[in-house]
């Protein structure tokens, strides 16, 4: 299938209201206040985001995804990833995650983490598609409901 065409930017403050519908859609995904959305995203220093953006169908700019990751040395974490629901497995969280291991290299780190729950299958396939791999796991690291997390892995070193 011909991958929807978006546009990905960075951040704005009044993009956190979008952000926070798309991740409540998602029953599975570890909710964040608001206050912590805004905490992150004043932080521009340490954490990059970005979201996707289509047009409506009044010509508006919509946002379908985002991407919050934070670059510390050479190590690149993905906080969070989310498309929103009907948009989903259309290409859109490929072009996020292409934009974040991109800005990832492009400011100097090695390699990129993150932690997915292991019930999570549709996003561990997501990232083993970009040659993540599975390095570790972490006991009890969710809430609502207790489970634990894999820690998957992808050097970009070279
Ligand atoms: C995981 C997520 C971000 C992927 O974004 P997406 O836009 O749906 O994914 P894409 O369409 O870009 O898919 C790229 C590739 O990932 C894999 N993939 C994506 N969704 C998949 C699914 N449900 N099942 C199996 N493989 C899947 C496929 O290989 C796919 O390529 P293909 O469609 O050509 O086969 C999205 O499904 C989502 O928001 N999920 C809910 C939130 C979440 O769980 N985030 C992860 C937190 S750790």
């Amino acid at each position: 299938m011909k991958a929807l065409q978006v546009r990905i930017r960075k951040v704005r403050k009044g993009d956190v209201d979008r952000i926070v519908d798309i991740e409540r859609s998602w029953h599975h995904l570890s909710h964040w206040s608001i206050d912590s959305y805004y905490r992150l995203l004043n932080d521009d220093s340490f954490t990059s985001s970005f979201v996707a953006e289509m047009e409506d169908a009044y010509g508006r700019p919509h946002i379908v995804g985002f991407v919050i990751f934070h670059i510390a040395a050479d190590v690149s974490e993905i906080y969070n990833i989310a498309v929103e629901r009907q948009n989903a497995r259309s290409g859109i969280g490929k072009q996020l995650m292409v934009a974040a291991i991109e800005e990832s290299g492009r400011r100097r780190a090695r390699k990129v983490i993150l932690e997915v729950r292991k019930s999570n299958d549709p996003a561990i396939d997501f990232y083993l598609g970009f040659d993540f791999h599975i390095t570790g796991e972490r006991k009890n690291y969710y809430s609502n409901p207790t489970e634990d997390a894999y820690v998957m892995e992808l050097d970009i070193s070279d």
